[in-house]
């Protein structure tokens, strides 16, 4: 089970104590992900979630002249990291992912060859304390990966019902004292003290949670559903999985990193369905003939951070890698 993040802050050798702390990403999967792509030289791709760029230099990599990268994310400090990179090859767009065919139709794509998805946040987002995403530092309770649009966690803890907050935190967080912590945030938001710091909500969530599993901050389950729900990050999935499926030349690649046990198993149902939609009882009645054909084949078995990249990267270890391939059927 993912405890959201995906990498770890860069160590730098020179002296700490006067360089403001930086962080970066570490690209997790980075050759797996890329080669589950399949990169035709002069291929056209989308990187839906370019962050701070691994996966996608690494296709630019791969590309010859007439090759075309298209990525998008839906912060702010990605998007500057992007626009550094010179490249008439590539664009990057500021956009939700689930805009992926308005992107498409503003850049007069048709079709494309392969679509990476690595889902989550990034390392700088959690690293960078006003963000609002870590409980490590007291800062606003923002949580947004797009400040540019949305409700704030502050936001939707001033309105949010305890059962729907109760559900929130069991289903996103996995949290088994999920009832106890949402009836704390609601009676300290009744008690006239709104939410409105990581502080405040981590002080909150400790105070109902008896029992913390070792080496975790009691406030770890709650943040992370907390982000699934402000950046509702389950629906965007949902809404970009048939338009890649639109979108993908026959023989194309769409890889998909997930950090949830739900967005795999989101992914994983999608593929599957697409895959089997052959897969009806043995009366019904149609035809062999006529019966729906796959639109999508898996390709390979899931594929997992190896321990050695673990070690590099701890906050890789819960990510799955699925990758599959457009069929001819319509
Ligand atoms: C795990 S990081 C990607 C890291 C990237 N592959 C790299 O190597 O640097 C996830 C990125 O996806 C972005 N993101 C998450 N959900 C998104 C969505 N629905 N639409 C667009 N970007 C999204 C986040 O803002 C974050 O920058």
């Amino acid at each position: 089970m993912s405890l959201g993040a995906t990498s770890a802050p860069a160590t730098a050798s020179v002296s700490l104590a006067t360089m403001p702390f930086v962080s970066t990403h570490i690209t997790v999967l980075l050759n797996e992900a890329v080669d589950g792509l399949n990169i035709k030289a002069g291929g056209t791709y989308i990187d839906g979630t370019f962050g701070r760029g691994g996966h996608s230099r690494k296709i630019l990599s791969k590309l010859e002249i007439a090759g075309r990268l298209f990525a998008m994310d839906r912060d702010l400090a990605a998007i500057e990291t992007g626009k550094t990179i010179t490249d008439a090859r590539f664009t990057i767009e500021h956009r939700h992912f689930s805009e992926i065919n308005q992107l498409a139709t503003q850049n007069n794509l048709t079709h494309v060859d392969g679509i990476l998805l690595d889902l989550g946040i990034s390392s700088p987002q959690i690293d960078e304390g006003e963000r609002g995403f870590s409980f490590r530092f007291d800062a606003p309770l923002d949580m947004r990966m797009d400040q540019t649009r949305g409700k704030t966690a502050a936001q939707l803890l001033a309105t949010i019902s305890e059962q729907q907050l109760g559900k929130v935190i069991k289903d996103y967080g996995e949290e088994r004292f999920a009832k106890q912590v949402a009836r704390a945030i609601i009676k300290e938001r009744d008690d006239g003290r709104a939410i409105t710091s990581t502080g405040q909500l981590a002080k909150v969530v400790a105070s109902a949670i008896p029992k913390v599993e070792p080496g975790q901050n009691p406030a770890t389950r709650t943040f992370q559903a907390l982000r699934i729900f402000v950046n509702q990050e389950l629906e965007e999935l949902s809404l970009i999985l048939p338009q890649c499926l639109s979108l993908l030349a026959v023989g194309g690649r769409l890889v998909v990193i997930s950090f949830h046990s739900l967005e795999d198993r989101i992914v994983k149902r999608f593929i599957q369905n697409e895959q089997n939609r052959d897969d009806l009882p043995a009366n019904f009645p149609i035809k062999a003939k006529d019966l729906p054909q796959p639109r999508l084949k898996m390709v390979g078995k899931a594929i997992k951070p190896s321990a050695a990249e673990i070690k590099l990267n701890v906050r890789c270890r819960s990510a799955v890698m699925r990758v599959a391939e457009r069929t001819a059927t319509a």
